[in-house]
């Protein structure tokens, strides 16, 4: 069975016809040729589909694709504005936080909604104190990204770029 939906990628719109169990990474991908969300497992386990939708970060392989009809959908291309980085992609080039950069675009998405929600006072599981605003250091860091692995094992650096862009937003 197929329907027709609309799907608004990095701000631009897209009518597209998907098999009903096309999943929105598919779609995404193979139908839009928008290529900035990778294809890890396939199976939501190591985060390299991850985009925002509705600016909630989500397994993209893991979604229906006509279930997100009219949804706003961004990837990690669609973060830089105006033709800047976003300062996630910044600090991800100045701490060599990748290797072959595979998991990256999920790292990214993941990160822009991690701040987001910790800027919320969205606790952890190991936020201390759950009454206020997290702090963003290393273990909430890690805590809060261990949905998105990387083969490469850039951890170190990728939990530093992201603590960088924390600290200069006060988190
Ligand atoms: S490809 Fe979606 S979680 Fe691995
Ligand atoms: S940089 Fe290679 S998988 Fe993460």
């Amino acid at each position: 069975m197929e329907s027709d939906i609309t799907l608004i990628v990095d701000g631009t719109n897209h009518r597209l016809t998907v098999d009903t169990r096309t999943s929105l990474l598919d779609a995404v991908r193979e139908q839009l040729g928008v290529i900035a969300p990778k294809k890890g497992c396939d199976h939501g386990q190591c985060g390299a589909c991850t985009v925002l939708v509705e600016g909630r970060r989500v397994p993209s392989c893991l979604m229906l694709a006509v279930a997100n009809d009219g949804a706003n959908v961004t990837t990690s291309a669609g973060l830089a504005s105006g033709g800047e980085l976003h300062p996630l992609h910044t600090a991800f080039l100045e701490h060599d936080a990748f290797q072959c950069g595979y998991c990256t675009p999920g790292q990214i998405c993941s990160a822009a909604a991690l701040l987001d929600e910790a800027a919320a006072g969205t606790p952890s599981v190991v936020t201390s104190d759950v009454a206020g605003i997290p702090a963003l250091d290393g273990a909430e860091i890690r805590e809060r990204m261990s949905g998105n692995l990387c083969r490469c094992g850039a951890y170190v650096k990728i939990v530093a770029a992201i603590e960088d862009v924390a600290r200069a937003r006060g988190l």
